[in-house]
């Protein structure tokens, strides 16, 4: 794999109170979410720890470390995260390939004015089902739907920074996705639960 490992410091910038609020919001709403499909749930939907993932983003912009501001989040779920990175001042997007949560996101994204891209789709390329096998008997990823990058109207080697949170164990199906489509030198973080975020380059 041609993934490198970034030395990053984590950004000591709090959030500012209107991404506060956001963050407050988007859990009260998530909160609600789960409630209300309680006999339904999305079984893939887990939502990072966001208050654990700003001090990585921050210190993307803070440290200069990516190749540029284009930013997407595969598997947005509500898409806090891109809604984060447009905060900061990425250019902000998000796949997402069930349609209830693209619905729960864009309302939460205009209460705050923050303006992300989102698309009903999958981040796995065309052709790359291969890449996304998992042995898992309950895996939170979901093969086949239109290709989300494409909705957005972009190439899957045109993101500057992706973010994902895969489930425990899985990094690698993302890590494998990203390294055969990414572009040379974009930056992968990873939320992983109980080890923080990890941020590597594409070589
Ligand atoms: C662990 S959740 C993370 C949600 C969000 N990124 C966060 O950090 O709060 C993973 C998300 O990926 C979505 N997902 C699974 N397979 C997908 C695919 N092929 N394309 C797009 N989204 C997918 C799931 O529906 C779920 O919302």
């Amino acid at each position: 794999m041609a993934l490198q490992e970034v030395s990053w410091r984590p950004s000591t910038t709090p959030l500012d109170a209107k991404g506060a609020a956001f963050l407050a919001d988007a859990q009260a709403r998530i909160d609600a979410f789960f409630e209300e499909r309680w006999q339904e749930p999305i079984v893939g939907f887990v939502p990072s720890d966001f208050a654990k993932v700003w001090p990585a983003l921050a210190a993307l912009m803070e440290q200069d470390l990516g190749p540029g501001r284009r930013f997407c989040e595969w598997g947005c779920g509500f898409a806090v995260v891109a809604g984060l990175a447009a905060r900061l001042g990425f250019d902000a997007h998000g796949i997402e390939i069930e349609r209830d949560l693209i619905e729960a996101a864009r309302p939460l994204l205009a209460a705050h004015q923050l303006e992300v891209k989102l698309a009903c789709g999958s981040f796995i390329p065309p052709g790359g089902e291969r890449l996304a096998q998992i042995k898992a008997e309950m895996a939170w990823l979901i093969t086949g739907g239109p290709d989300g990058h494409a909705l957005l109207q972009r190439e899957p080697d045109d993101w500057d920074v992706v973010f994902a949170y895969p489930w425990p164990g899985e990094e690698h199906v993302v890590e494998r996705l990203f390294d055969r489509y990414a572009a040379a030198g974009a930056l992968l973080v990873t939320y992983r639960t109980e080890k923080g975020t990890r941020v590597q380059r594409k070589r």
